[in-house]
């Protein structure tokens, strides 16, 4: 007997925002005798099918830890490797994403990624810019100290051009100047997968209220029924904010 697929509604209260961690792919190929690489293999295609699920659930917002700042400590061979794979993927996801009417996007400073990665990317981001779905965030050579700094410069050069006052920089207008822009709501649920409980520089000022969900499941096993049952998860979970009941969302002023 096959199950049918569980539509939005079987969620009661589904997250706005996801973003993942996607941790455990060279564990997982070790643990079976083969490379890290292929680890990382296996995972593209957990990236390919949860963006699918998070598509169809109707979640407007999927922000996934593809590359780390820290990430180019790898050896070189797998830093080669991943960042082809990611070349790889844009050219054979693009398809796909466009009949998805998924929207590309992309955080981090990007400006150091290799050209033909960074050609790629700017390529399908600005032919998904049109379609109102699902906006799939990479991170790519992201940190999230780096992201704060950036944004401070930002609003420094914002206050010298005479744009912005000190006493006009709180939470809100502050948030404007990180990579995503404004307008994007932050991560309601943040999940890692491998069991590690770190938060590892990722959205370290848009997860300040995320709900946190770590699986021991690896990222390249992470598939639709993992998924589903930590938005079951989610949904039995209170969010106060802070406050004391679920209707206290942040407001960013006392
Ligand atoms: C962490 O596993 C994963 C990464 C450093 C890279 C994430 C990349 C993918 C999921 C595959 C490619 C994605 C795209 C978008 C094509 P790890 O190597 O740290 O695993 P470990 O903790 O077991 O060593």
């Amino acid at each position: 007997m096959t199950r049918r697929a569980p539509a939005p509604e079987d969620f009661p209260n589904l997250p706005r925002h996801i973003a993942i961690i996607m941790d455990g792919n060279g564990r997982w190929a070790a643990a079976r005798g083969r490379p890290r690489t292929y680890g990382h293999r296996v995972g593209a295609r957990s990236t390919r099918l949860i963006t699918e699920e998070c598509a169809r659930l109707g979640i407007e917002r999927l922000t996934l830890y593809a590359f780390s700042a820290e990430n180019w400590k790898r050896p070189r061979e797998e830093v080669d490797f991943l960042m082809s794979l990611l070349s790889r993927y844009l050219v054979r996801e693009r398809k796909t994403l466009l009949e998805n009417n998924i929207r590309l996007e992309a955080i981090g400073r990007l400006e150091t990624l290799p050209a033909p990665v960074r050609r790629r990317l700017e390529d399908v981001i600005a032919a998904s810019r049109p379609n109102d779905g699902l906006s799939l965030c990479m991170a790519l050579n992201y940190g999230g100290r780096a992201e704060i700094i950036d944004a401070a410069r930002r609003a420094m050069q914002a206050g010298l051009e005479g744009a912005l006052r000190p006493e006009e920089l709180d939470e809100a207008r502050f948030a404007e100047f990180l990579y995503a822009g404004p307008g994007v709501p932050d991560p309601d649920l943040l999940i890692r997968t491998g069991g590690d409980f770190r938060v590892s520089n990722f959205l370290l000022w848009e997860i300040s209220y995320a709900e946190i969900v770590v699986t021991d499941v690896p990222w390249p096993q992470f598939r639709a029924p993992e998924l589903h049952r930590i938005l079951r998860e989610y949904g039995r979970r209170e969010r106060r904010f802070g406050g004391l009941g679920p209707a206290s969302a942040p407001t960013g002023s006392p």
